[in-house]
């Protein structure tokens, strides 16, 4: 399976921006090993899927909320997302997690929902530094996967520890090989032989500088790109780094 190299734009851009910039990855995307996806604001799925039409570049949400629809103020559904374009949805993000409160339950019910909307979900897990300076790191992740998957599960894992979100510090290749190994045994321990295929994306401070040696070790199967991918220079020369598998 090729690595997945995706954008998480986050809070980023006016339309006229996420545009701009949608057009600029797509076109440097022909003939790349990698698949591609950039994650807009909800509110820009749409044009960004109109401007992506007919490239290699694929459109994702940031998050959806758990019911197809409903009294839900201010909440997406994610048939919403589906139905504006979007054929992927990052779900359970550390920034969700600790600003909105979002638990494993709740990251689990809202991947069902998407799934059944036809979206296939990036599934956010991983340590804060606390956690990780009292040695509890993969017992965190061990407890994301479980609380967070369904079953059957038929998504994408992110690896994102919090520490290198945004911080420019990259967990060291040794922490990642021994983070993915892990998340393999997990799933292939929780899910059988479909948690042997399942991809699992690094992200924490991805950039162009780094990211040949992060996909070159074993069980990363992608990246989840933030500030890097709101230039599509570096996100195209991310994705150049990627490996067909
Ligand atoms: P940065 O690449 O900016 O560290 O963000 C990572 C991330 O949170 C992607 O979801």
């Amino acid at each position: 399976m090729p690595q997945l190299i995706a954008g998480n734009w986050k809070m980023h851009c006016l339309a006229e921006q996420a545009v701009a910039l949608a057009q600029g990855i797509a076109a440097g995307a022909h003939g790349l090993a990698a698949e591609l996806l950039v994650c807009p604001t909800a509110l820009h799925v749409a044009a960004v899927a109109r401007a992506l039409h007919g490239s290699a570049v694929a459109v994702g949400g940031q998050d959806c909320h758990q019911s197809r629809q409903g009294a839900h103020t201010g909440d997406i559904a994610a048939p919403m997302l589906r139905d504006a374009g979007a054929g992927w949805v990052i779900l359970g993000h550390s920034e969700r997690r600790q600003n909105h409160g979002e638990t494993d339950e709740l990251v689990r019910e809202k991947t069902l929902a998407a799934v059944e909307a036809g979206l296939i979900p990036i599934v956010c897990v991983g340590e804060t530094g606390d956690q990780r300076a009292g040695g509890q790191e993969t017992e965190v992740v061990g407890w994301q996967i479980a609380g967070s998957l369904p079953k059957p599960f038929a998504g994408v894992i992110a690896y994102e520890p919090v520490w290198a979100i945004g911080t420019g510090k990259t967990a060291t290749e040794e922490d990642v090989a021994t983070m993915h190994a892990f998340i393999r045994e997990e799933l292939q321990r929780q899910f059988g032989n479909a948690g042997q295929t399942v991809r699992i994306l690094y992200g924490g401070s991805v950039k162009a500088a780094n990211a040949a040696s992060l996909l070159a070790i074993p069980n990363v199967g992608g990246a989840l790109v933030g500030g890097a991918s709101l230039d599509p220079t570096e996100f195209l020369t991310i994705a150049r780094a990627a490996q067909a598998g």
